[in-house]
């Protein structure tokens, strides 16, 4: 079975699982502790119902829009996810490229295993660029001048993972950052020959952002879970977004906002835009789901701020759904990472372009010509 059989999330999920050694596939797919933040953030789509209008004019069906600064030609994008090569030995450059291919935003993380220069040289497409603040602050500055010269369009700043969330099935798979042969993983290596060939023959995995401070001896070692934890600053405040706002002067986002309050002060220290995210249940087990509080947060901050909303989106009607209750545009993760599983750029392409045309599909269906059109009125509370 190849990627032209997959027409859904789960079929290029089911796809990724057979093509990933478990471990993989599971670090992927997992959640923190029970997994029910993971699970609601789909869910939560599925308590509102659409509600379309008939006889409208659709002639002139548009679903481009304007995020960070640049035009979109849908409103959703690919969020942030590190070590990407891991997954498909074309990694974060096969993202980068069937993004720009779509003509979305790209998101290179912190954690990734191509560099800001290399993402920079590789597409013209909209990239942002995700921080993580370590303790050494002065790699904060660094990765700035560095997007500034790389041309990104825009910086995000993640504030949820200040330590890693408990995913517990990291722990039954014995999964290990960078991948090892162990006792445990061994079998599903070997189940996995295609997967380990490549991650064998391919270059050496490293967070190559991080390639100029770390010795090669230690990002063998240093287990990438382990690394949040010693490396990142949990004294960074607000003081500090404000900052990076003044040194990058372009388009900047804030990464994991969930309340009305923060929401507020983000529009107040003058960020372009907020990512409401729970990191994909990942993180803050129990944690609501952005859906349940774009509704709130867009009453009280909409139309001063972009209102990007990710979590659980895994078809084109939960960014209907997202965008009548007020947000901007949406961004997913494992939307994309799965098909790169599945089959590298050829995979992320075919599921953006999947994507894109349920969007489009079900504008028409709606009845909606723009975006605009995507009210409160379109959507009902079950
Ligand atoms: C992530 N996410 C993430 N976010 C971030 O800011 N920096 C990062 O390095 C990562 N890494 C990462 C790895 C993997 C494997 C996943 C699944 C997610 C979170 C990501 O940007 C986004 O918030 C979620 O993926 C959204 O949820 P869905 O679309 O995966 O349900």
């Amino acid at each position: 079975m190849g990627i032209q059989y997959c027409h859904s999330f789960n079929d290029f999920r089911q796809l990724a699982k057979k093509r990933l050694p478990a471990p993989l596939f599971h670090y992927i797919d997992g959640g923190a502790e029970d997994e029910w933040t993971l699970k609601r953030n789909t869910e939560a789509f599925e308590q509102v119902a659409l509600v379309p209008n008939a006889l409208a004019d659709l002639t002139g069906l548009d679903i481009s829009t304007t995020v960070l600064g640049r035009k979109l030609s849908m409103p959703l994008f690919c969020a942030p996810t590190g070590m990407t090569r891991l997954f498909h030995p074309e990694g974060e450059l096969a993202v980068a490229r069937a993004a720009s291919q779509l003509e979305t935003y790209y998101s290179l993380s912190t954690l990734s295993t191509v560099s800001i220069e290399a993402i920079g040289q590789a597409t013209t497409g909209p990239k942002m660029f995700q921080l993580y603040i370590h303790k050494d602050r002065s790699l904060t500055t660094e990765f700035i001048e560095r997007c500034k010269a790389a041309h990104f369009d825009a910086l995000c700043l993640t504030v949820d993972t200040l330590v890693t969330g408990n995913r517990e099935r990291d722990k039954r798979t014995g999964l290990i950052m960078p991948p090892q042969l162990t006792a445990q993983s061994l079998l599903s290596f070997a189940l996995h020959p295609l997967w380990a060939w490549n991650y064998l023959k391919g270059e050496k995995f490293e967070l190559a952002n991080l390639s100029t401070r770390l010795a090669r001896s230690e990002q063998d070692l240093v287990s990438v879970m382990s690394y949040v934890t010693e490396q990142f600053d949990r004294g960074v405040v607000w003081r500090d977004a404000e900052a990076i706002i003044a040194q990058w002067g372009k388009p900047f986002a804030i990464k994991g906002i969930m309340s009305v309050a923060d929401a507020k002060r983000a529009v107040e220290i003058g960020a372009s835009a907020i990512m409401l995210s729970n990191h994909g249940g990942r993180q803050l087990e129990g944690c609501a789901a952005p859906f349940d509080v774009l509704p709130k947060i867009a009453d009280a901050v909409g139309g001063q701020i972009e209102i990007i909303v990710d979590g659980g989106i895994r078809r084109g009607t939960h960014v209907l759904k997202a965008l009548a209750m007020g947000a901007t545009a949406c961004s997913m993760g494992r939307s994309y990472l799965f098909p790169l599983a599945a089959g590298g750029q050829a995979g992320v392409e075919r599921a953006l372009g999947l994507l894109k045309a349920e969007i489009e599909r079900n504008m028409i269906l709606m009845g909606c010509q723009s975006l605009k059109d995507l009210d409160r009125d379109k959507v009902m509370r079950l």
